[in-house]
């Protein structure tokens, strides 16, 4: 331990030797820079330390980070060093009950860049704070995984606008109470980023950045226990160059996975994050969180040193980039999903057991495993968040822990396989129009593809979509995070069944889930006798509730027992008062006896109605109703 403590002091010493020598700070902001140095630098030594000091130049390559990290820093637009103290004072900006994120494509949603800026009065309209724009960083077409093939981080790609365009996006957003979302793609670049190429040419320095060895003894023992992501691109995990030699590609051929075990990697990787945090990007979306460390003998996702890599990673944004925030995606166990979450890490994460578990509940009619889950896996530490989702612009994968499942009497494996079917249609009396993405007949494992309105049954003609689309994202909306919403979906877009059109996408289902601006239903989102418009006008009317109610803030959830399989219930707890959200999944009208009911006091609010609601007799909910009430907690 000494020897640790030893190594940390005298790291820190030669890093802060190593800054500008004119040690006084100059100016206020040199002195808050020093400030952030002397409290997270400590740490991020620490965590150098674990990870690489069996590397030689692990200090080298970390004074030489924090060398740049004081540069960024002095770089950083005044306007974002002004985020910085005001986010800094306000901490929990990001848990507001006004929270409300947007995602889409700039190609497919505006054209380009200029498209997204004027789209900012409809992003008003519909009340966003936040805005994923899906990659838009140079990536070679038309093979780039939807932008997630990248290869300069620092160009923009050509066909939507350029860098100094983002920069004014961004300020714009920014000036309108919008946060703005970029991936930050960390664990593959391109095989045509720069380290690619070099690393093909053979130079040593850029072949230690990714996994490349000379023949199939490394790649076969790693693939002994590592777990195909995308078979129908590549069996395993590792790819022919054309020099025979094998690279890892844990996602497509051409997205390579970086060496982290390189400390260079680090830092290279860590000044292209401050970059983009100084284009005013406010939250990374950190991809693919589970895979960025390997280690021969282990399956190589969410291995600890994963955690160590993300806590650098964030060490370095509270030096140099203070206000910066975290979102994971990590789409594994609900157990593993959770070790991502803390402030130190990441702030915010996706909650893909809760949108899974929305269209199980959908499926089956019955609530048992969504009410578990969120009774044992939604509270999470305090100052992180959630986001919910009802669905994203990959595909629905059933990342429910089989031990809970069991314990409500169901197989895991059984249960998946009936998702699946029931999604893509072929079970008898399914709604759902998804398809199946990387079905694998030697494991069993598939995924399902398909829009909101697709999947609840818009086009199925049976009629009850509308509450379907509703009823899934009154969830999302409510328990507690951030709710995201896949733009277009919020006029009940449909899935694209061209996709296979486009170059690059045919062997891709995801495309069908991510279609083009659907003007035409953006049309008529103000019509309310067309499905469109009924389901524009009950999410504005979610939406415009949730921002005016207190309970409804940060994440916090009570579990609520209903002693009925068809209905969802839990409650936002307030000041003195609490929000009781109930949600029929069933096809019948269900009761909620007075007696589970008798804890609060009889008059309750039905917030989403605005009217007041009896509690004396109990509660009977239409098919596929919610309804979120105030009610007052008798002690
Ligand atoms: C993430 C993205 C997905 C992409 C993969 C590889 O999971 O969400 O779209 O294919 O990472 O970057
Ligand atoms: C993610 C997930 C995988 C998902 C894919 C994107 O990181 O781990 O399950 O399907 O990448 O499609």
């Amino acid at each position: 331990m000494v020897e640790i403590a030893d190594a940390v002091e005298a790291a820190c010493q030669r890093v802060l030797a190593g800054l500008d020598p004119g040690s006084e700070p100059a100016d206020k902001d040199a002195a808050d820079f020093r400030r952030r140095l002397d409290a997270h630098l400590p740490e991020l030594v620490r965590l150098f330390h674990s990870l690489y000091r069996t590397r030689a130049d692990w200090a080298d390559q970390l004074t030489a980070l924090v060398q740049h990290a004081a540069g960024s820093w002095a770089d950083r637009p005044a306007e974002l060093k002004a985020l910085d103290a005001v986010r800094e004072e306000n901490s929990g900006w990001f848990l507001s009950n006004e929270m409300l994120g947007g995602v889409c494509y700039v190609d497919r949603y505006a054209g380009n860049l200029d498209g997204v800026r004027a789209r900012i009065p409809y992003f008003n309209e519909l009340g966003l704070t936040y805005l994923h724009l899906m990659p838009l960083f140079l990536a070679p077409e038309p093979h780039s995984d939807g932008g997630y093939a990248v290869s300069s981080y620092r160009e923009v790609n050509p066909g939507l606008g350029t860098m100094e365009q983002l920069q004014a996006l961004a300020a714009e957003l920014r000036a309108n109470g919008i946060s703005l979302v970029v991936d930050f793609i960390f664990n593959h670049t391109s095989d045509e980023h720069e380290w690619a190429r070099k690393a093909s040419a053979g130079d040593p320095a850029y072949s230690d950045y990714y996994w490349l060895y000379p023949d199939r003894t490394m790649p076969d023992a790693f693939e002994e226990q590592v777990r195909e992501i995308f078979p129908d691109d590549h069996p395993g995990s590792f790819v022919r160059m054309p020099d025979g030699r094998w690279v890892w590609a844990t996602f497509h051929t051409f997205q390579w996975d970086l060496n982290y075990s390189n400390p260079e990697v680090f830092r290279a990787m860590a000044g292209e994050m401050l970059f983009l945090a100084n284009q005013g990007v406010d939250i990374l979306r950190m991809d693919a969180v589970a895979f960025i460390w390997k280690q021969l003998g282990t399956p190589c996702e969410n291995l600890p040193e994963a955690h160590l890599l993300l806590r650098a990673f964030n060490a370095v944004c509270r030096i140099a980039a203070p206000s910066l925030l975290f979102k994971s995606e990590a789409i594994v166990h609900p157990d593993e999903v959770a070790q991502y979450i803390d402030p130190a890490e990441c702030q915010l994460s996706y909650n893909p057991l809760q949108m899974a578990l929305i269209w199980e509940a959908m499926a089956t009619r019955d609530i048992s495993l969504l009410a578990q889950a969120l009774e044992r896996r939604h509270n999470i530490p305090e100052s992180t968040s959630w986001v919910n989702y009802v669905r994203s612009h990959d595909d629905i994968g059933w990342t429910f822990a089989d031990e809970d499942a069991a314990e409500l009497g169901i197989n895991g494996f059984d249960h998946r396989r009936f998702l699946n079917s029931f999604y893509v249609n072929r079970f008898p009396g399914s709604f759902a129009r998804g398809v199946p993405f990387q079905d694998n007949p030697r494991t069993g494992d598939c995924r399902i593809s398909g829009t909101t309105a697709s999947l609840c049954g818009l086009e199925d003609g049976t009629g009850h979509a509308v509450e379907r689309i509703l009823l899934a994202h009154s969830v999302a909306f409510s328990t507690g995070g951030i709710p995201l919403l896949y733009l277009g979906d919020e006029v009940g877009q449909v899935n694209d069944y061209d996709f296979a059109l486009e170059d690059g996408h045919g062997s891709d289902s995801r495309w069908v889930h991510r279609p083009h601006f659907p003007a035409a239903r953006y049309a008529r989102r103000h019509d309310a006798s067309t499905p469109e418009g009924a389901v524009f006008a009950g999410l504005r009317n979610m939406i415009a509730v949730r921002s005016r109610t207190p309970e409804l803030a940060g994440t916090r959830l009570l579990d609520f027992a209903t002693k009925n399989p068809g209905v969802l219930g839990y409650q936002r707890p307030g000041d003195g008062t609490r929000i009781l959200a109930l949600a029929n999944f069933s096809d019948l009208a269900q009761a909620v006896a007075a007696m589970t009911l008798s804890g609060f006091a009889v008059d309750a609010v039905d917030i989403l109605a605005g009217t007041p609601v009896s509690l004396a007799q109990g509660l009977v909910l239409e098919p596929r109703q919610f309804v979120w009430l105030r009610v007052t907690p008798l002690s």
